[in-house]
């Protein structure tokens, strides 16, 4: 049964799927760290952003189709995994008895593992920043915040994701969730990199060296980061005068919205 299957997907073909998704996520990553790090810049930069991310042309079907890439991409890396693994078990039982941990380094060691917290990480982010219902109702707490666009066109109005992510570091449990994560993101990484260029055919011993350097500059250039964020709000508070000063006016104008439906309902009642 076990040929069967390598005749209709062989080894070669599972580590380059497996490397393609790896790097297609590789690059995401790195793309997402560069949208995530305009937080240092004022307020309406990462608002303007995310407004325009969620305004791509064709969106709300170009968002779609770019997130089922992406979970197709991770559905494939995952799968890739625990076919090879499988695959490296049934043909090597008595090699990996001997040899047992002793050449791999920790990152390689730990990969499934590694991945498995990961996973569980992307699943609370997505729960927390995109559906907004973790650790509380976001979509309840956070406001709207206005930003200029740019030759003369009327300010635009949108959810401010700035505030929500200051609010999401400001719980330290969440803050340290997020480093845990980043860091096993990042050996995950610095192993994950190393590995797609061995499966690329770059073999060679001193070419093996110089990509593993690069693969954990990578990996370091990665954590730093995402890691400045929460860390600068945790460490330095980074944000909090912005949210407290944001959270007044949205509670002013809940209590103004509140007391203009009182109104309104009196006036009901006494015209009746
Ligand atoms: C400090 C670290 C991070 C911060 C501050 C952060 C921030 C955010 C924010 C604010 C959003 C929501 C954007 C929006 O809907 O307006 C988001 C979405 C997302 N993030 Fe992150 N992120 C971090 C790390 C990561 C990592 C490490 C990964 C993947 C390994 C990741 C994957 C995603 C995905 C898949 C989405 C969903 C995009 C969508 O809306 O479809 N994030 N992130």
């Amino acid at each position: 049964m076990s040929a069967e299957k390598k005749v209709l997907l062989p080894s070669l073909v599972k580590k380059y799927l497996m490397a393609g998704s790896g790097l297609i996520l590789v690059l995401f990553v790195l793309g997402h760290m560069a949208g995530n790090l305009q937080f240092f810049g004022p307020p309406e930069m990462i608002n303007a952003y995310a407004y325009h991310l969620h305004h791509l042309p064709g969106a709300p079907v170009s968002l779609w189709a770019i997130r089922l890439f992406l979970l197709l991409c991770v559905g494939t890396h995952i799968a890739m995994a625990v076919l090879l693994v499988k695959e490296n078990q049934a043909a090597r039982p008595q090699k990996y008895a001997k040899q047992g941990f002793r050449k791999a380094d920790y990152a390689a060691r730990t990969m499934p593992m590694s991945g498995l917290i990961i996973l569980a990480f992307i699943i609370f982010h997505i729960l927390q920043y995109t559906v907004r219902n973790v650790p509380e109702n976001y979509n309840e707490t956070i406001g709207e915040a206005t930003f200029e666009q740019a030759h003369g066109l009327p300010p635009i109005e949108y959810f401010d994701v700035y505030a929500m992510m200051v609010k999401g570091f400001s719980n330290v449990g969440i803050s340290i969730f997020y480093l845990v994560a980043m860091a096993l993101l990042c050996m995950h990484l610095t192993h994950g990199v190393a590995s797609m260029f061995q499966s690329i055919g770059f073999r060679n011993e001193m070419w093996r060296k110089r990509l593993h350097t690069l693969a954990v500059a990578y990996g370091w250039f990665i954590f730093i980061g995402f890691a400045s964020i929460p860390v600068s709000v945790i460490a330095f508070g980074h944000g909090k005068a912005y949210l407290a000063e944001k959270e007044a006016e949205w509670a002013a104008q809940t209590q103004q919205a509140q007391t203009v439906q009182l109104a309104q309902a009196d006036n009901f009642k006494e015209g009746r």
